[in-house]
């Protein structure tokens, strides 16, 4: 057969998203296990009616994410879900998650030191702490009852982000409003600018007033790095890097620590031996980055006439890596299916690979860590308030992962008997 996608009949193509499993939360489609042995490069229909070859083993899925020369990113990260995101549209200033090459590494080099460096992570892990005692804090002067994800881990990661940009946590509904605008694949592209009107004025007078008066945050230090390298930013790209930072850092995190703590505790025996062997945190971090991370899938444009796997793709073709579907290929993970807190790999995909890989993937690491540490020591009683097939799904968006986690406890123990 011929495996170009401009001659397939539009009747034999599959549609995306593949079907969610009905009888386990916790994975992508079942489809996927079929599809890395018999189609593990295959042409598919995406809802927003863009045709892409859809890639599902780890090793492909890396080729592409490694290979920004050959994959361009302007696509921009989700077009084929949201309808609001038109793959051919202009880059606008500072969208640099659309950008490649040189024009793309100007802004890794500015921002990147803002969210990785060991100096600002070491500045930052305190202050999670104290987000996370605060929140937990909360759950016990509301009764005994949560949800462990609207209560409890978008608070927090809403709070770290804000730390992280230098934006005050009391202005949040700004960039909670835009992110649900940004991650809803049923947000018209006039709704979508909406959405961000009321942030970016917001962002343009915390830039100007920034550049005036220099503090001790992120935008200040961003603006003052690039000024010394000869680089300066102008408004309009600083307000558009704020705001992907604000939008991209805290719901993506908020869920994927949600959907993890909603697996350990639905495999109660996984928190059981976190609360016994806290060592094994940093293992378990990453295992939820892997089972929960890479959202519904990224997309690439090829760039030239090449091949993925051995499949022919010619420039101009879209593809669509499904990372979660390459984070549990058993050709590179034993066992795939089964979430281990004590399991050793490396390289998984959740964070991405390559040139775009996450920029706030130290930031999230350190946020997860302190979560585990503080819930297991603190709520060693924590566990799921309702059944697992009665936790709902979000749904029209990319950021896969359960709308709310009821949880109960019997205790919380205050933060001074918390302490190992
Ligand atoms: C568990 C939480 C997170 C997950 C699973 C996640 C996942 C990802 C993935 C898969 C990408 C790659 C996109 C691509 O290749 O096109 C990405 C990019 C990005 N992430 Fe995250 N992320 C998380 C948390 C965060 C946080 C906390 C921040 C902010 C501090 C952040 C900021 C970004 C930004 C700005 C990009 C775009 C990078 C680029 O295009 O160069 N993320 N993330």
């Amino acid at each position: 057969m011929d495996q170009r996608t401009d001659v397939v009949d539009p009747q034999d193509l599959m549609d995306l998203p593949l079907p969610r499993p009905s009888e386990c939360p916790f994975g992508p489609s079942p489809d996927f296990a079929r599809l890395r042995v018999e189609s593990p490069v295959v042409q598919v229909r995406c809802p927003t009616g863009m045709r892409a070859w859809l890639v599902s083993r780890y090793a492909d899925v890396r080729e592409v994410l490694g290979d920004a020369e050959r994959f361009s990113s302007r696509t921009g990260q989700v077009p084929h879900m949201m309808g609001h995101a038109d793959p051919g549209r202009p880059v606008r200033p500072g969208e640099f998650t659309r950008m490649d090459g040189a024009e793309y590494q100007r802004f890794r080099r500015h921002i990147g030191p803002e969210v990785g460096t060991p100096k600002r992570l070491a500045e930052l892990r305190p202050r999670v702490e104290a987000i996370v005692d605060e929140r937990i804090d909360a759950l016990a002067a509301g009764g005994s009852r949560a949800d462990f994800y609207g209560d409890f881990t978008v608070p927090v990661t809403t709070a770290a982000i804000s730390g992280v940009v230098g934006v005050p946590y009391a202005d949040r509904h700004l960039f909670h409003h835009a992110a649900a605008a940004v991650f809803s694949d049923v947000t018209s592209e006039p709704e979508m600018a909406a959405a961000m009107r009321p942030l970016h004025a917001y962002l343009y007078q915390l830039v100007r007033s920034r550049r005036e008066d220099p503090q001790d945050d992120g935008v200040s230090r961003i603006i003052a790095r690039s000024e010394q390298a000869n680089e300066p930013f102008t408004e309009a790209e600083l307000v558009s890097m704020c705001a992907v930072m604000l939008v991209a850092g805290f719901d993506t995190t908020a869920t994927a620590l949600a959907h993890g703590m909603f697996a350990l505790l639905a495999y109660r025996e996984q928190y059981a031996r976190l609360r016994a062997d806290p060592s094994l945190i940093p293992s378990a971090v990453e295992e939820i980055v892997r089972c929960f991370g890479g959202a519904a899938g990224i997309a690439r444009q090829v760039t030239r006439d090449t091949e993925i796997g051995g499949t022919p793709v010619r420039a101009g073709d879209y593809v669509v890596v499904a990372i979660q579907a390459a984070d549990r290929d058993p050709a590179e993970f034993e066992d795939p299916d089964t979430i281990d807190v004590g399991r050793r790999m490396s390289g998984h995909l959740g964070f991405g690979y390559g040139t775009h890989q996450c920029f706030g993937q130290q930031t999230a690491r350190l946020e997860l860590s302190v979560v585990l540490e503080k819930l297991t020591r603190r709520i060693p009683s924590l566990r799921l308030a309702s059944a697992v097939e009665e936790v709902p799904f979000k749904e029209n968006t990319p950021v896969i992962g359960p709308a709310a986690v009821p949880v109960t406890w019997d205790e919380i123990l205050p933060r001074e008997r918390g302490q190992r």
